[in-house]
């Protein structure tokens, strides 16, 4: 149990008694992570080695009620929590500012910084670490991606899995709680409302379902994956808007389910990397990850591939990890003063070779042979073909072909187009991993 004595004014330093070795956690933000953090301070911190006191919270609104009552001190002006020297701030604000002017100022004094703010890390990353680097003040953000999965120290401690060449994973939540969903059948609005009522999607979901988060998540990985300083809007990313409730259900017909998916390789020297839905076979892990549970995958370990899981959100899951954060940031040794190399890139190029999902539409299609000479005529060979659906007096088709270019497969969509008359919609299909 941990308690705060009341302060009049916010002090970590002059109130930090009686016992000498209390972390003072100044708290830039007091929303749903904000506040889960404080309680986990506050009534219990199960597996913390070491007390938290909250020094204060920077809120914009002071007078609204909050759960933690008036036991954690609440200001408007973040510069004042600074002021008071604590040992760590963390920033669960959300956005860019006044996120990134606060946490320039905490690296600034020397104070180190524990945030869960992937929008912030992917945009002003470059930045924000090098202050870090030049301050020699850890910058901690574990739960920016898989909020509660323990992952990114991974990079950090495990040398091996820092040198594997590929990564997958499902990383956004709200995303694929909504995939899963549709696959038991909802249409996509009443599986976005869905969310929304239990809490899993913004009021505003364009950030999650035109695939932002999930790119900004993957910009925060690549910096450990490949060290390199990518943008979010360098990666190739495509949301979740065009796929309908019978894509799924074809998809299972066809031997595995649709997920939301961030995938990149890394060879040592290119980097290629993408955001999107995809198609994934029933036997590879990530079909297995539904609802808002989370998970990566990094392949190519010697003894198989190695997979993390877990919760991807929560505020209870993502205020463990800060708090675990929090811990290491007081034991860490002062990092080096060297910016860690993060070779900047322009556009990401193409993303993985990757085997196709894609959906034909039509008044009439060709019968299956002949799609397939189609395509096979310019490169791309069939792995699985779904009857024709004739559901809604259109001819409707699914297939998953085998991996090519991207360049190959529109080429080929192109010709298919114009022979049979028909539309087609094609999203990436990731090659099986047990
Ligand atoms: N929610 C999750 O499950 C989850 C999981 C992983 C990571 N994250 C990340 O954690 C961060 C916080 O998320 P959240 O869900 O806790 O957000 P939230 O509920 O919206 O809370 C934001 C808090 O910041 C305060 N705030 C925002 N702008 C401010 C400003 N300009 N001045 C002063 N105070 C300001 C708000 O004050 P008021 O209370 O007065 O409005 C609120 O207390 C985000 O970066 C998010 O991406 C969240």
């Amino acid at each position: 149990m941990f308690t705060v004595a009341p302060a009049t004014r916010i002090d970590a330093r002059a109130a930090r008694t009686p016992a000498q070795d209390q972390i003072a956690v100044a708290l830039l933000g007091l929303g749903q992570v904000g506040s889960a953090v404080a309680r986990l301070a506050l009534e219990s911190c199960p597996g913390m080695q070491l007390p938290v006191r909250i020094t204060g919270a920077l809120v914009r609104d002071l007078h609204r009620p909050r759960p933690t009552g008036n036991r954690v001190p609440l200001t408007a002006a973040g510069d004042e929590l600074l002021d008071g020297a604590p040992d760590v701030v963390v920033e669960v604000l959300g956005g860019l500012e006044p996120a990134r002017t606060l946490v320039l100022r905490a690296l600034g004094r020397g104070i180190p910084v524990v945030t869960a703010n992937k929008s912030l890390l992917a945009v002003h990353g470059d930045e924000l670490f090098t202050a870090a680097a030049e301050t020699r003040t850890p910058l901690r953000y574990e739960a920016a991606v898989l909020a509660g999965v323990p992952f990114l120290g991974t990079f950090t401690r495990r040398p091996l899995a820092a040198s594997l060449a590929s990564l997958c994973g499902v990383v956004n939540g709200t995303t694929n709680f909504i995939l899963t969903e549709m696959s038991a059948g909802r249409a996509y609005p009443d599986a976005l409302a869905e969310a929304q009522r239990r809490g899993f999607a913004e009021p505003d979901p364009s950030n999650d379902v035109l695939g932002v988060d999930a790119a900004q998540k993957l910009a925060v990985l690549l910096r450990h994956f490949a060290h390199c300083s990518v943008k979010p809007e360098q990666i190739e990313t495509t949301g979740i808007g065009g796929l309908c409730a019978r894509d799924l259900d074809q998809a299972a017909v066809l031997g595995g389910a649709l997920k939301p998916i961030i995938a990149a390789d890394w060879t040592g020297h290119d980097l290629s990397a993408f955001a999107g839905p995809a198609f994934v076979a029933a036997s590879h892990s990530l079909a297995r990850i539904d609802g808002v549970q989370n998970a990566i995958v990094l392949g190519g370990a010697p003894g198989g591939d190695l997979l993390f899981a877990g919760p991807g959100a929560g505020p209870v899951a993502t205020a463990a990890t800060i708090l675990d954060d929090v811990v290491e940031a007081t034991e860490q040794p002062k990092p080096q003063k060297t910016v860690e190399a993060h070779r900047t890139r322009g556009a990401v190029p193409a993303a993985p070779l990757t085997g196709w999902f894609i959906r034909l539409t039509g008044n009439t299609l060709p019968v299956a042979p002949d799609v397939a000479d189609l395509l096979s005529a310019r490169g791309v060979w069939l792995r699985r073909v779904s009857d024709d659906d004739g559901r809604d007096g259109r001819a409707t088709r699914w297939l998953v072909a085998h991996p090519c270019d991207r360049g190959r497969i529109e080429a080929a969509l192109a010709a298919v187009r114009t022979a049979a008359a028909c539309d087609a919609h094609w999203i990436r299909a990731l090659e099986e991993r047990a």
